[in-house]
This record gives C-alpha cells, sequence and structure tokens, in this order.
C-alpha cells in the first residue's frame, strides 16, 4: 500500500510540474512577443515564479526543481549574444595583446637591454693632447720624498726583520709602503700615442668597488687616494670598500674616522661573515648603487695618469662592452713600477688559459693587430684577469653577476669572460688605461679560506665553469686535472637556462672565432688512457715532477696521495 501512495504521489508530482513549466513557456513566449526586451520583461516573470505553486499545486516540489527550470538560461540567450560574442573576443584580442606585450619584455630581457645612451668614438688627432689630459704635471705627495715617480724606494738592512714580518703578514713590504707618500706621483708608462686620443665627455659615471680582507693600511689607502686624484670629480659617483670580515684593528674604527675627510664620497660594507672574494663583488654590485659602471679594483693598486676615459668611452659607446686596463707591476718591495712581461713589442698582450685553467698571457696576435687602425685603441681579449675591470652595472646585473655557486676564489675571471663573449657581448683590454697592481711576494702567509667552505673551493669553480661554458671541450680540461672529473660541484641548472635563455653561442664558436690564439701557445692535450699514481711496488716514494714542467725531468718524492705533480697520465698519442 505505501508503495502505491508514493508511487501516486510521484506522479502527480510530475505532472504537476509539467504543468507548471508549460504555463512558465506560454507565458514568456508570449511576452517576447509583446516586448523586444526580454530583460525587463523577465523582472516580472520573476514575480510569476510566485504564481507556480498554484499552478502546480505542490510549491514545496516546485520550488525544489526551480534550478532546472530553463529560463534563467534564457536571459542569457536574449542579451544580445552578438555583444557578448564580441566582448568575448575582444577579450581574447587582449590577452593575445598582452602576451605580446610579455613576449616582448621577455624577449628584451633575455636579449639584454638595448643601447640608449649616445656617445661618439675617440678621435686621434696627433700633436693636439688630448682633452682629458693633465694640463700640468701632477704635485709630489712629498717633494722628492721616498718612491715619487714611482722610484724605486730601497730600505736598509736594519729595517729586515720589520720587511720579513710584514711580508709574511701581508704579501708586501708594508715598512716601505708606510714612508711612501698615499699621495705619491707615479711614471707615465703609456704609449706616446696615448696622451693624442680626443673623447667625448659624455662618458658615464662609476662606483669604484674594493673588496679587502686584512689588508695593510698603506697599500689600501694608497688605491683610495690615487683614484680621487686622478679620476675626473663628475664622473666618480662613489668609491665603495667592501671589508670582507676583517680582524685587523687599523681596518676598524681608524677606517671609518679616516674616510670621514671625503664626506661620504668613500663608503665601507662590512660583510657579517667571509664571503670571499668573488662573492664580495657581487654584493659590492649591490652596494654600489650611483654610478652608471662599476669599476672592480683590487685593494693594492694605483691608477694612472688619464686611466679613466679610456676605459669607460667603450662602455658608453656599447653597454654590452666590458673593458680591462692594462695591468702594470708594482713591486711589492720597493714600489716601483714596470710593465709586465710577456706581451707584443708594445707590450700588449691577451688574457687566456691553459687546459688546466691557469691563468695565462699571450701576446696579441697578427690578426688581432689588424682589427686595429691604431696600435693603442682598445683590443679584444678572450679573458680577464678578474681583479680589474669595468662593467656598465645594469648590464653586470642582467648577466646574472657572478655564478652564486662560486667560492672564494678563482674561476670568475672565466665566468664572466666566457659569459659575456658567448652570450653576445665584448671584452676589451684598453692600452691607455693603465692601473698600477701590487703581486703578492713569497714568503706570504695567506688568507686561509674561512671554516665554512669545503676542500678546494677553487678546483670545483673551474669543474663549475668549465660544465657550463666549455660544452666538448670540457674533456680538455678532465684531461688535464683528472682528479676534479668526482668532484662534486653543486647545481648548475640555473646557469644552463640562463645560457638557453640568453642564446648564448658554442664554446666552439668562442674557441674559433675569438680564442682561435689560444691553442696554438697551448695546445689542445691528448686524451687520457688511465691516470694515477706510479708508485714504487714495496717503497711509498711515487715520480713526481717536482714542479718541472714540458720536459722536465720526473724524481721521486714521498707519495702524497693529492694528485699535483705526482699525476702521471700516459696518454693515447
Ligand atoms: C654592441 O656590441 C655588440 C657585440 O659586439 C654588437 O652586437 C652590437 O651591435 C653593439 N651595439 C651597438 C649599439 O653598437
Amino acid at each position: 500500500m505505501r508503495v502505491k501512495v508514493g508511487f501516486l504521489l510521484r506522479s502527480l508530482l510530475i505532472i504537476g510540474t509539467f504543468l507548471a513549466l508549460m504555463g512558465l513557456w506560454s507565458k514568456l513566449l508570449s511576452s517576447q512577443n509583446e516586448d523586444n526586451n526580454p530583460f525587463e520583461r523577465q523582472m516580472p516573470g520573476r514575480d510569476n515564479n510566485n504564481h507556480l505553486p498554484n499552478v502546480g499545486g505542490n510549491g514545496h516540489a516546485v520550488n525544489k526543481f526551480q534550478p532546472v527550470v530553463p529560463w534563467p538560461q534564457v536571459e542569457g540567450v536574449e542579451v544580445d549574444l552578438e555583444s557578448i560574442r564580441l566582448k568575448n573576443k575582444n577579450a581574447a584580442q587582449q590577452h593575445v595583446a598582452d602576451n605580446n606585450q610579455q613576449n616582448a619584455i621577455q624577449k628584451q630581457y633575455v636579449t639584454f637591454k638595448p643601447q640608449k645612451h649616445v656617445y661618439s668614438d675617440p678621435v686621434l688627432r696627433s700633436g693636439v693632447l688630448g682633452n682629458f689630459e693633465a694640463k700640468e704635471p701632477e704635485p709630489q705627495g712629498v717633494v722628492n720624498g721616498p718612491g715619487e715617480g714611482a722610484k724605486p724606494f730601497i730600505l736598509g738592512s736594519e729595517y729586515k726583520e720589520a720587511v720579513q714580518a710584514s711580508i709574511k703578514e701581508f704579501g708586501f713590504n708594508m715598512v716601505a709602503s708606510d714612508m711612501i707618500s698615499l699621495d705619491r706621483t707615479i711614471n707615465d708608462l703609456r704609449h706616446e700615442e696615448c696622451k693624442y686620443w680626443h673623447y667625448d665627455d659624455r662618458l658615464l659615471t662609476s662606483s669604484v668597488i674594493i673588496v679587502f680582507h686584512n689588508e695593510g693600511w698603506s697599500t689600501l689607502m694608497r688605491t683610495v687616494h690615487s683614484v680621487i686624484k686622478r679620476t675626473p670629480k663628475k664622473y666618480l659617483a662613489e668609491i665603495v670598500l667592501i671589508d670582507d670580515y676583517s680582524n685587523k684593528a687599523h681596518l676598524k674604527e681608524r677606517l671609518e674616522q679616516y674616510l670621514k675627510q671625503w664626506n661620504g664620497l668613500v663608503k665601507v660594507y662590512r660583510n657579517e661573515r667571509r664571503e670571499g672574494l668573488i662573492q664580495a663583488r657581487s654584493i659590492g654590485a649591490h652596494k654600489a648603487t650611483l654610478g652608471q659602471v662599476l669599476i672592480y679594483l683590487d685593494a693594492h693598486c694605483e691608477v694612472g695618469p688619464n686611466w679613466y676615459a679610456p676605459l669607460v668611452a667603450p662602455i658608453a659607446a656599447n653597454r654590452t662592452t666590458c673593458t680591462v686596463p692594462l695591468i702594470d707591476a708594482i713591486n711589492g718591495n720597493t714600489y716601483e713600477i714596470s710593465p709586465q712581461g710577456g706581451g707584443d713589442e708594445d707590450g700588449f698582450a691577451r688574457g687566456a688559459w691553459d687546459w688546466s685553467m691557469l691563468w695565462k698571457r699571450v701576446p696579441l696576435s697578427k690578426r688581432e693587430k689588424e682589427r686595429r687602425k691604431h696600435r693603442t685603441e682598445p683590443y679584444w681579449s678572450p679573458a680577464m684577469a678578474g681583479g680589474l675591470f669595468a662593467i656598465e652595472r645594469d648590464y653586470f646585473f642582467e648577466l646574472g653577476l657572478y655564478d652564486p655557486g662560486l667560492q672564494i676564489w678563482g674561476g670568475e675571471n672565466f665566468e664572466i669572460s666566457y659569459k659575456i663573449w658567448q652570450c653576445g657581448g665584448k671584452l676589451l683590454f684598453v692600452p691607455c688605461s693603465r692601473v698600477g697592481h701590487i703581486y703578492r711576494l713569497h714568503g706570504w702567509a695567506g688568507n686561509p679560506p674561512p671554516a665554512h667552505v669545503g676542500s678546494s673551493p677553487t678546483l670545483k669553480n673551474y669543474v663549475r665553469v668549465v660544465e657550463v661554458w666549455w660544452d666538448e671541450y670540457a674533456e680538455y680540461f678532465y684531461a688535464s686535472r683528472p682528479e676534479t672529473k668526482a668532484m662534486a660541484y653543486g647545481d648548475i641548472s640555473e646557469l644552463k637556462k640562463f645560457r638557453e635563455e640568453h642564446n648564448c653561442k658554442s664554446f666552439k664558436w668562442f674557441m674559433e672565432e675569438i680564442a682561435y690564439d689560444i691553442p696554438d701557445n697551448y695546445p689542445l692535450p691528448a686524451k687520457n688512457v688511465e691516470w694515477g699514481e706510479i708508485r714504487g711496488y714495496e717503497s711509498d716514494y711515487c715520480i713526481d715532477s717536482m714542479g718541472h714542467t714540458n720536459g722536465g725531468f720526473v724524481e721521486l718524492g714521498p707519495c702524497h696521495r693529492m694528485g699535483g705533480n705526482q699525476v702521471t697520465m700516459p696518454t693515447s698519442k
């Protein structure tokens, strides 16, 4: 019985609903005929809804069915479908336009910002002194004082012990340095022709960045003094010192007091822990916000006469050009300054490497000489030494600064050089911009790497650089340094992505077009068959090159299991 009543009720419900729908439908059709504005008619239609229970006889049931009643969709159909289509189409077009805009921004970003700065090429006018040359000789720091004119300053034997101690601590003869004026004059080592170049004065401004760690006082301050003295005021935005966690007293309060004389032109920022030279330079790029160009200098340099205009002019003309001054050698004992050896007849060399990634210099090739009109023009170099260079600030950021995975020291000079060349920029050595640099002396105790860094950071850096940039040439590196093959070098996927996104060229292209002369000087090594120590059968002595290279005699030495001079690599040749 219960079943039958349920069936009856359900049948009534269905019939009632059917009638209700029919009623509604006929009402809507008739209202459509009466009025061409259906939307207005639907508002009273909604009121009709209230009558439905009467039609259907079961208000509750009909209310329950309301959602499936077709009329809410009628609303949509009747509201000018064409305008909706149009609206959707516009939205789609807008979307496409937004996408295009996005793509354009993306593309612009990945291929570097365009050159906007207007700059004319420098002009050589024989016999007419260049517009940036000093009009009169620079005054001496101390008249006829020690080391003036970069003449060698030699201390008597009574200073011997103090000198030795300072060399051990700082790597230089600080006793002599402390006696030489911070404002001393130096010798002009430039080619005579350099004095006759005229530069457009729409040069870019610069922040000079100097990273130091436990540097001696007078060598650091002489660097700062020389920059302030020899850089035209209007282009020197600031000098930014990055203290990489020094612990020497003279670099604390005394330094800050001393810098006050320049009213904020020279600033010092201090790292919270030892970051190492590489990342400290990247930190410097973040801190140095005032200049358009970043000029990196080591903490023991002296910039030469008119060093600025020739160094920055190529960057002002093309923002993806990076420049390096010619680096002269300041003797760490006597402070005499002389040109580096190893160049061509003008003393010009290009930056290079051997296949174990050691820094090398090769004389300027014939092909490079022919590229120039005048011998003192900037010339292309495959690599930079690393400590001294100038780069447009935004461009350096667009390049991603240094690989954040590089630690402490080593390989970063190659990383930035490959990145610049392979991704469409240029690296120039500028003969008319000269900067003296003190090379550390034997007997320096050095700065041990901080505890938070694992073993052989420099070798790991090399592997990272090779893995990202060398392509199939990586094999030559591993042939030269087989002990690095199993080294964990960390994640390089971001760098690979950068290389892809920026359409950077292959290392093969780079070797053929830019670094073509390096294999002439440092032939590609043969592939190794095996490698390891050659150890005595019953002794603990190994064959050791004792540091001899290229055909020197081998000797026997105690096995140290560190590779290096004891690595023997029978080759397939
Ligand atoms: C800048 O130098 C790059 C690399 O040599 C070159 O492709 C580009 O055309 C130069 N841009 C200008 C504005 O000269």
